[in-house]
């Protein structure tokens, strides 16, 4: 028979035991831990599209245009009435943001799709949902802001984070990231990455030129006098992104066409459209600004921001990265006066920056968008970097072309 060495086994040291169950103990512990603070600590972003039913509206097809003034007025209200309702409401502290992206109207009212971003806990997850769920609702049933609405059309999607900022990124004048912190230039500051994702340097010859502003994937505005000297397309290529000299993504252009009554010598009808070789693919940090109707109006005193990489002042030093300028719309009548322009500013051209100096876009800046941030912070582009005598002198503003002047001129050469 086999020898009996049972007794051997129980021999096992008890440091070593002792070792095994602190082990066993770490590694559960570890496990634990991790999981409590997925499920119960890390805030996790999640994002939700939804749909309803606005019903006491008549037909009206400017609901389906971005950028008209019913589109800016419903969506606003909508706005508002979300951002009171999940204030208001027990899960105030997860909420990020919410916004109307798209209206489609029919015969019996207009369809409202809406986009919602909140923090959460992976282990709340099914809460939450419900609770924005019941907000939504509840606001809905209550004919919020005397629109009568059909509670039980309300729908709503998670969407993946990618999904959720390629619907932001799709729509003109918007920014996917949302941070507090974003709210030839002189007296600007460095922008950050996405923050005018628009903005576009056409370079020639690799070299920063003018500036420009994407408006659809295929096609940019700049200003017509950048293509006085270089006439040649293989010439010229185009960057976005934040930095100008290695730049972030390079695209060379089919065409440009300038506006036919130009003249080299005066300043007049000085816009151009820039056609891209390839489509550029939307990302939070390159796509389209918003353009304003042709009737749209931007009273003086409005703020708006002016871009670029132009030098930083009269032959000063050129930047690195994207400098952003906060100006205000001047009066015409102002900027024509005997001490300003005397007559020289046009009724297709605007004034922005100040009558006491400073502040002003300068050399390299031009073809550069001016934007205006509307009601709802959905960006337009207003002017177009064009002329100015000196950067940032005393009675002497930037001079830009106005957009909404050559709303149909684009229209025309785009289709846009
Ligand atoms: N014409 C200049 C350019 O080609 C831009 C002039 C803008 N000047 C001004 N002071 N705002 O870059």
């Amino acid at each position: 028979s086999r020898p009996v060495i049972a007794s051997q086994r129980t021999s096992l040291p008890l440091w070593m035991v002792a070792l095994m169950v602190f082990g066993v103990l770490a590694v559960l512990g570890v496990t634990i831990g991790l999981l409590v603070h997925f499920l119960a600590v890390e805030n996790n972003t999640y994002y939700y599209e939804g749909n309803f039913k606005v019903t006491d509206i008549p037909y009206n097809s400017n609901y389906e245009k971005e950028t008209s003034e019913e589109t800016t007025a419903l969506s606003k209200m909508i706005e508002t009435q979300m951002i009171d309702a999940f204030q208001a409401s027990s899960i105030h502290n997860q909420y990020v943001t919410s916004q109307v992206i798209k209206l489609f109207p029919s015969s019996d009212g207009v369809t409202v799709n809406i986009w919602l971003m909140f923090k959460s806990t992976l282990g709340k997850k099914a809460d939450l949902r419900r609770n924005i769920e019941s907000i939504l609702y509840n606001m809905l049933k209550n004919n919020y802001a005397s629109l009568t609405s059909d509670p039980s059309s309300l729908k709503l999607t998670e969407i993946s984070k990618v999904n959720a900022e390629k619907t932001i990124n799709n729509r003109c004048g918007r920014r996917a990231k949302l941070s507090s912190a974003y709210d030839r230039i002189k007296g600007g500051s460095a922008a950050q990455e996405g923050e005018w994702p628009w903005q576009a340097s056409l370079k020639v010859k690799g070299q920063h030129y003018c500036g420009a502003s994407l408006i659809s994937n295929r096609w940019l505005v700049t200003a017509a006098h950048c293509f006085k000297v270089y006439k040649n397309i293989s010439d010229w290529t185009v960057s976005f992104g934040t930095v100008v000299k290695p730049p972030y993504m390079k695209n060379k252009i089919k065409d440009f066409i300038v506006h036919e009554n130009y003249t080299p010598l005066a300043h007049h009808d000085d816009i151009a459209v820039v056609l891209l070789a390839e489509p550029v693919r939307f990302t939070n940090n390159v796509h389209s600004v918003c353009l304003p109707e042709a009737t749209q109006n931007i009273p003086p005193g409005s703020d708006v921001v002016v871009t670029g990489w132009g030098a930083l002042m009269k032959d000063g030093k050129f930047p690195e990265l994207l400098q952003k300028a906060p100006v205000k719309i001047i009066d015409t009548e102002i900027c024509n006066s005997a001490e300003s322009y005397y007559g020289l500013v046009l009724d297709t051209m605007l004034c922005a920056g100040y009558m006491e100096g400073h502040i002003d876009a300068c050399q390299g800046d031009s073809g550069g968008p001016l934007v205006h941030p509307n009601s709802r912070k959905i960006w337009f582009l207003v002017g177009i970097v064009s002329w100015g005598d000196d950067c940032g002198r005393k009675n002497k503003p930037g001079v830009y072309t106005r957009v909404t002047s050559y709303r149909a001129w684009i229209a025309s050469k785009t289709g846009i």
